[in-house]
Parts: structure tokens; C-alpha cells; sequence
């Protein structure tokens, strides 16, 4: 997987995608990562990507002639997705995430301050995607969501011990509480059934644990996991899990 971002502030990329699992990636040859900079396709002095905005009005908006020729120069592969960051796009999800880990390449176009003059989107078509409703100074964090996201999912980005899927049950659910040492803080007790090494009835707890935490704290997604088909053992953790609801 080839991720390719166009922005003004490659060290920002540079650093995230250095450190940890998603760093691991890169050094593995599992993914690519390259930042590029506009401002290396300039020919003035002052090395200009922005200008003020025609009409009049505050901020300055980035140029087409860099960001174009910053995208033309990456070498483009068949399975590849073009991505502009910005807040009025589509809004990233997981399901969007297993979309694009299946990509050869992402190329993303980092916005920042103001925007981007809008024949960036008429000459280019790029997906317009946005990581929330709020609004940031530039598209740099939204891009390293997308890899972030993407490069965990993309085989054997995770080591066995750090996967976190575990059969089709938890795609919906939120995640189980999880402990470790000392089995007692500050009074605070973990669970008797993680100290029972009874493997079958500790996957069952978590299960349901994920189903009321999901409950609880996301009845949109409880809904969704709901309308599933499920089985034997599913349903079964849910009518005790509903027994316990209604008891609260
Ligand atoms: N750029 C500015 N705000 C953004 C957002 N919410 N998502 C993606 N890119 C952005």
C-alpha cells in the first residue's frame, strides 16, 4: 500500500508515521509513506502556494498550478484512490477504512487555513472526505486518521497479539473492558471470572460486556448489531444481557 499526501507540512507526516504500529508498517515494506510538498512546484522566489481570494474576503486560498503538478508528479497505480481532507466531505468510518485497505494506493491532498481554490476539485474529481463535524487548520490530522486506520487493517500490520478482531461478534460492538496487573488498585478489584482461567467462560464475559458497553454507550451501533443475523450463542448473550438491562 503506497500512501502519498500532499502538503505544506511534510515533518507532520513524517513524524506520525515514524512512530509506532504505523511506523512498524513502513519499516516493514508493509506500506509507503511520502509526503510531498507543493511548494517544490513553484518557480517564484517566495516559493508561492497561496493567494488572496477573488471577490475579496480574509485568509489566503491555495493555488491550482502546485497542487496540480505536485499530484501529477506521483506516479499513479490502477487501484488508486485520490482523497482532498475536508470538513464538508463524507465522514471516514471503519467500513470506509476496509474500502481503501484493499486500495494499492492512497494519494490525499491536505487543504490548510482558509481552502483551496475550488478547480481543485472541479479539474481533479478527488473524494471529499472528512474525519468529523469540526473544524481544523488543515487536512494533515485527517490524512494520518485514513492511514492510521487503513494500515492496521492491512495484513500483518498487527502483530497475533495486538489483533483486535475476533470473529465476526465484535465488528459491531464496542470493546470489552480489559485489565492487568495488580488484580487489586486503589480497592478497585478486577473481575473473579479473568482470575478463573476458564477460557470459555472468560470469552463468553467479554462478549457480553461488549454488548452492554455497546448499549450503554452507543445505542445506534446496538441497533445495527442487532438487525444481524445471529447465532445460537449470540442471541443467548443477548437476551441475558437484556435481562440485566432491564433490572437497572
Ligand atoms: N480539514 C479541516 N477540517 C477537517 C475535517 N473535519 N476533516 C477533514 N479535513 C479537515
Amino acid at each position: 500500500m503506497e500512501f502519498n499526501i500532499i502538503t505544506l507540512f511534510p515533518e507532520i507526516i513524517d513524524f506520525y508515521c515514524s512512530s509506532s504500529i504505523v511506523g512498524r508498517a513502513r519499516k516493514n515494506n508493509i506500506t509507503s509513506v511520502n509526503a510531498i510538498n507543493p511548494r517544490e512546484f513553484t518557480n517564484d522566489r517566495h516559493r508561492t502556494v497561496d493567494d488572496t481570494p477573488y471577490g475579496g474576503g480574509a485568509g489566503m486560498v491555495l493555488m491550482c498550478d502546485p497542487l496540480f503538478k505536485a499530484i501529477e508528479s506521483i506516479e499513479k497505480k490502477q487501484n488508486s484512490e485520490l482523497i482532498i481532507l475536508t470538513p464538508g466531505g463524507e465522514t471516514f468510518n471503519q467500513n470506509m477504512a476496509q474500502e481503501f485497505s484493499s486500495k494499492e494506493q492512497i494519494n490525499f491532498i491536505c487543504g490548510h487555513y482558509e481552502g483551496f481554490d475550488q478547480r481543485i476539485i472541479d479539474g481533479l474529481q478527488p473524494r471529499e472526505v472528512s474525519i468529523g463535524d469540526f473544524v481544523l487548520t488543515g487536512g494533515e490530522l485527517g490524512a494520518l486518521c485514513i492511514i492510521d486506520a487503513v494500515t492496521r487493517l492491512l495484513p500483518g500490520s498487527l502483530g497475533a497479539d495486538e489483533s483486535t478482531i475476533e470473529e465476526s461478534f465484535s465488528e459491531d460492538l464496542l470493546e470489552y473492558p480489559h485489565y492487568t496487573r495488580p488484580a487489586e488498585y486503589r480497592g478497585m478489584h478486577i473481575p473473579e471470572v479473568l482470575l478463573s482461567g476458564h477460557h470459555a467462560n472468560i470469552a463468553k464475559w467479554r462478549k457480553k460486556q461488549s454488548v452492554l458497553a455497546t448499549i450503554k454507550k452507543r445505542p445506534d451501533l446496538f441497533e445495527k448489531f442487532r438487525q444481524k443475523q445471529l447465532t445460537k450463542e449470540e442471541k443467548e448473550i443477548l437476551k441475558e444481557v437484556e435481562e440485566i438491562i432491564g433490572e437497572e
